[in-house]
């Protein structure tokens, strides 16, 4: 269970094997500096938390990343042309989940005839990862049936069924129960061990931080203020 993309090896603190590279980036929208000459490097297999307050610039952050985002200035070196077997999934703060349709029917959205091997294969993974996180029994519910929790688990759920080189996420548990919540984090620390997935979560989610190894990059009005270990929190 739970196979992927061949991802590339963990660990390293090689210069030139980095995944996600920004270099004095600003993004500015009208007068509003959202971003400010933010310096960042993510390794493969890093899990890296951004904190900061409202509006300190987490969105904005993650859609450069995700390479929605074009920079006002600075350069952003993105997965995708580091290689072109990278793959960046997104789970958004609105999840962009279809409300009309099932929740099978949104896991359905992420399959691609040229990652997996079958639709089978692909049912196999959805089937474990709905075990894993207790979505079993609601994949024929509609989703604006589903509560706000049940909906997050099913859009970090098809987020990861396409196979990510690196899963970027969004406050993803801010509808979740703190049993939830490590319920999801311990699912995306097995593929973060086993398969070397990149995490970049935005999170206020403190006590999460604290049980989970990873490094933080906390912002304050668009600066990256502090880059580190999680520890030091
Ligand atoms: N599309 C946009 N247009 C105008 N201002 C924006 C836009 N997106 C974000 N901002 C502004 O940029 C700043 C950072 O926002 P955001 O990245 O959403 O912060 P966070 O996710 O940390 O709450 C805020 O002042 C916000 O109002
Ligand atoms: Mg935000």
């Amino acid at each position: 269970m739970l196979t992927g993309r061949t991802l590339p090896q963990t660990g390293s603190t090689n210069q030139q094997n980095y995944l996600f590279h920004l270099d004095n980036l600003s993004v500015e929208f009208g007068s509003t500096r959202a971003l400010k000459s933010v310096q960042l490097t993510v390794y493969p297999g890093e899990i890296l938390f951004l904190t900061g307050p409202s509006g300190a610039g987490k969105t904005t952050l993650l859609n450069v990343l995700g390479g929605l985002q074009e920079p006002t200035s600075g350069k952003a070196i993105l997965p995708h042309q580091r290689s072109s077997k990278h793959f960046v999934s997104t789970v958004f703060q609105d999840l962009r989940l279809i409300q009309k349709k099932s929740c099978e029917d949104n896991l359905w959205m992420a399959y691609d005839g040229a990652v997996y091997d079958s639709k089978n294969d692909f049912y196999r993974e959805m089937e474990d990862l709905c075990r894993l996180l207790q979505v079993t029994d609601h994949l024929s519910k509609k989703i604006e049936d589903c509560n706000g929790g049940l909906r997050q688990k099913v859009a970090m759920i098809r987020a990861l069924l396409c196979r990510p080189t690196a899963l970027l996420a969004d406050e993803p548990t801010s509808s979740l129960d703190k049993e939830n919540s490590y319920r999801l984090f311990e699912v995306l620390n097995h593929f973060n061990h086993k398969k070397g997935l990149t995490l970049i979560w935005a999170t206020h989610n403190k006590e999460l931080i604290k049980q989970f190894p990873g490094k933080i990059a906390h912002l304050d009005q668009g600066r990256l203020v502090y880059s580190g270990h999680a520890c030091f929190i």
